[in-house]
C-alpha cells in the first residue's frame, strides 16, 4: 500500500493507472475507520476487480464542519487507520493536507464552491448550514483528483448519498456510485466514528435510534393504510426522549429518491433521524416496510 499526500502525487498515479487501463475505485472517508468503512472498501474491491486500484481518501474536511461542531476533536487515529487499510488490501491511501485542498494565502484563498440546492435543504442541511456545500465541494475535488470509475458511499448517510448522486448527474462526473448498506453493532447502533464520544450509559441509550426505526417500520407494516406522519413523529419522539440523555434534533419521513417530505407514511417511505445523546449527535435512517 502506498500513502500519497500531495495533489500532484495522486494526479500522477491516477493518470498512470488510467493509461494502463486499470479500473479505479474510490472510498472517501474522514478516517477513524470502523467496519462500516471497511465494508465500503471491500465493495470497491469487488467493483474494480483484482487488477483494479482501490483508493481510500482520508481527510477530515474542515469545510463541512460548522463553527460550533467537533472539527478539532474529531478522532484522528492515523496509524491504526493506515494499518486497517493495508490489511484490507487498499492500493493507495490518499491523505491530502489542508493547505493544498483549501489554500488560505492572503488574496489567493480558495473561493470556488459546488452547491446542490434542492436535496441539501432539509434534515442535515437545515440542522447544519453549509455542511453539504463542504461535502459536495470536497467530493467533487476528490473525483477530479482520483478520477475514479466507481465511488462507494454508505447508506448510513442517506441524504449525503442522494446529494452526491444529484451532483454527479448534474455536473456529469463520469463515475458510477455504489451505495453500500449500513453496518451496525450487535444492539443495532449504526457504526460511526462519533460513537467513540459516547460516555458511560450513553452508549446503551444510543441504541434508541435503530430501535425507533424498527418500531416505526413495525407500525407502518401493521397498518393497512398509510400512517399519519405528524402523529407517528410525536409518538416516536416521546419514545426516544424517554432515554435520559437523548434529545431529538429531527425525525422525518420522506421519499427515498427525491427526499420530499411525506405527510402520510406507507411502505417504501424512508425515515431519517438525528438525535443528540449527551453532547454527541448521532444519525440513522431506514426504509419503512
Ligand atoms: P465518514 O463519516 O468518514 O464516512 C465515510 C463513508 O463511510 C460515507 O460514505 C459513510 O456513509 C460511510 N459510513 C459511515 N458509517 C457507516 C456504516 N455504519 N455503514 C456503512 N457505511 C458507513 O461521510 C463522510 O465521511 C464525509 O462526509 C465524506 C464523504 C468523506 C466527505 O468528506
Amino acid at each position: 500500500m502506498r500513502t500519497v499526500k500531495s495533489v500532484a502525487g495522486i494526479q500522477a498515479l491516477s493518470r498512470r493507472w488510467r493509461r494502463a487501463g486499470a479500473r479505479i475505485g474510490l472510498v472517501p472517508t474522514m478516517g477513524a475507520l470502523h467496519d462500516g468503512h471497511l465494508s465500503l472498501i471491500r465493495r470497491a474491491r469487488q467493483a474494480v476487480g483484482r487488477h483494479g486500484k482501490v483508493v481510500v481518501s482520508l481527510y477530515v474536511n474542515p469545510t463541512q464542519f460548522g463553527p460550533r461542531e467537533d472539527l478539532s476533536k474529531y478522532p484522528r487515529p492515523l496509524r491504526r487507520d493506515s494499518a486497517l487499510c493495508r490489511a484490507a488490501g487498499v492500493d493507495v491511501l490518499f491523505i491530502p493536507v489542508d493547505r493544498e485542498m483549501f489554500p488560505r494565502e492572503k488574496g489567493r484563498e480558495f473561493s470556488t464552491w459546488v452547491t446542490e440546492e434542492r436535496l441539501s435543504q432539509s434534515m442535515e442541511g437545515r440542522s447544519r448550514p453549509g455542511h453539504f456545500r463542504g461535502v459536495t465541494t470536497v467530493v467533487a475535488k476528490l473525483f477530479n483528483l482520483v478520477g475514479p470509475d466507481v465511488a462507494v458511499f454508505g447508506a448510513k448517510d442517506w441524504q449525503q448519498a442522494a446529494v452526491v448522486r444529484r451532483m454527479v448527474r448534474d455536473l456529469n462526473f463520469p463515475v458510477k456510485l455504489i451505495i453500500a448498506p449500513t453496518r451496525r453493532e450487535s444492539d443495532g447502533l449504526a457504526m460511526s466514528s462519533r460513537n467513540a464520544y459516547l460516555k458511560g450509559d450513553q452508549r446503551r441509550q444510543a441504541a434508541i435510534l435503530s430501535r425507533t426505526l424498527a418500531a416505526a417500520r413495525h407500525v407502518v407494516r401493521a397498518s393497512r393504510r398509510p400512517v399519519d406522519g405528524t402523529r407517528l413523529r410525536k409518538v416516536l419522539t416521546r419514545l426516544i426522549e424517554k432515554q435520559p440523555d437523548a434529545r431529538v434534533d429531527y425525525l422525518e419521513f420522506f421519499d427515498p429518491e427525491t427526499l420530499t417530505a411525506l405527510t402520510r407514511v406507507g411502505r417504501g417511505a424512508h425515515a431519517a433521524l438525528a438525535v443528540r445523546v449527551g453532547k454527541t449527535r448521532l444519525i440513522d435512517n431506514g426504509r419503512m416496510g
